[in-house]
């Protein structure tokens, strides 16, 4: 019995399913909880993984000193009424794969989760990490039926986050001063918009040359790869868990932020029928605005062509489902 018999908290914190409790599910569950976002549901088909690692951030709650609640789980009734779901469940990458190697394993995983979870969040918002990204985006929609801005894709956040991290430090300043936008496909076809990446406002351009850029683009194009080639098991995870963690923060703070995401594209860029990473701005609401930068000729046929290598892998995703 306690002396305290009803809880003085009333109120309750929104609550957020992440699906899968691997690396970048757990590591993001840690983000959610210490930044004091939201309850967290962590769901995952083996028993006792979601619960241990439930119970093991809990542990630390009296030191890092946040309220939230983190619930460790193999039953979806149990992520019922949440305001967002991630989704990170699925195989990861090997060395040597690219993330289109993994479409129809993890379409099948990525839908069947999907529907689980929609079954009891019906009015959630989904973000989706699996990869391939663009694709198990495109799936996860087709799966709830829902209006494709309650739908985005976690990877233009990431893209930008490596370009700025390596440019920072080839410049040899801060990084929080370095300013940078990818769009596009998460994979070999991303689209660094370099006339938008500044340095406190300086166009990158002016502060290295074409080669040294040239040389960073790619090792932001390879940014994953490098680190799967690194661990040699599994991918990266601590920067796409703060990457997830800083759109799930401007959904439910409504902070509008502009950050570029997978959104579903009706007819922006010349594009339809299709999630591809694009500048949006992230709200209550979810997708609550596309911003339409101008691109050159040359970016606006690069984006497309991106589009066009998503949208085969869709047929090939939506096949087996
Ligand atoms: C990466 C995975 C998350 O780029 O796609 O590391």
């Amino acid at each position: 019995m306690s002396v305290f018999p009803d809880s003085p908290i009333t109120c309750k914190a929104p609550l957020v399913t992440v699906i899968g409790a691997g690396n970048v599910g757990r590591t993001l569950t840690q983000r959610i909880a210490e930044k004091n976002l939201a309850d967290v549901a962590l769901i995952d088909v083996v028993e006792g993984l979601p619960q241990g690692i439930a119970l093991d951030l809990i542990e630390a709650q009296g030191i890092e000193l946040h309220d939230s609640q983190i619930i460790g789980t193999n039953n979806y009734a149990d992520t019922a009424g949440s305001e967002i779901v991630v989704i990170t469940a699925g195989f990861p990458r090997k060395p040597g794969m690219s993330r289109d190697d993994l479409i129809q394993c993890n379409a099948k995983i990525v839908a069947e989760v999907t529907k689980k979870a929609f079954e009891y969040s019906p009015n959630a918002i989904f973000v989706v990490i699996t990869n391939p990204l663009d694709v198990m985006t495109y799936v996860v929609w087709k799966m709830t039926g829902l209006p494709p801005q309650r739908i985005m894709g976690m990877a233009g956040v990431l893209d930008s986050s490596r370009l700025q991290t390596f440019i920072a430090m080839e410049l040899g300043v801060c990084t929080a001063d370095v300013s940078t936008l990818v769009l596009g496909g998460h994979g070999d076809l991303m689209l660094p918009l370099l006339r938008y990446c500044t340095v406190r406002g300086v166009p990158i351009t002016e502060l290295m040359d074409e080669a040294t850029i040239e040389r960073l683009v790619e090792r932001t194009r390879n940014g994953g790869a490098e680190i799967v080639k690194l661990l040699q098991t599994g991918g990266a995870y601590f920067a796409p868990a703060s990457s997830a963690s800083l759109m799930v923060e401007s959904i439910l703070r409504n902070q509008s932020r502009l950050l570029p995401a997978a959104a579903y594209l009706n007819g922006e860029y010349g594009l339809h029928d299709i999630f591809l990473g694009v500048p949006c701005r992230l709200g209550c609401r979810g997708v609550e605005h596309i911003l339409e930068v101008k691109l050159t000729d040359e970016e606006r046929k690069a984006l497309h062509v991106s589009a066009k290598a998503v949208r085969s892998n869709v047929d090939v995703a939506l096949v087996g489902l």
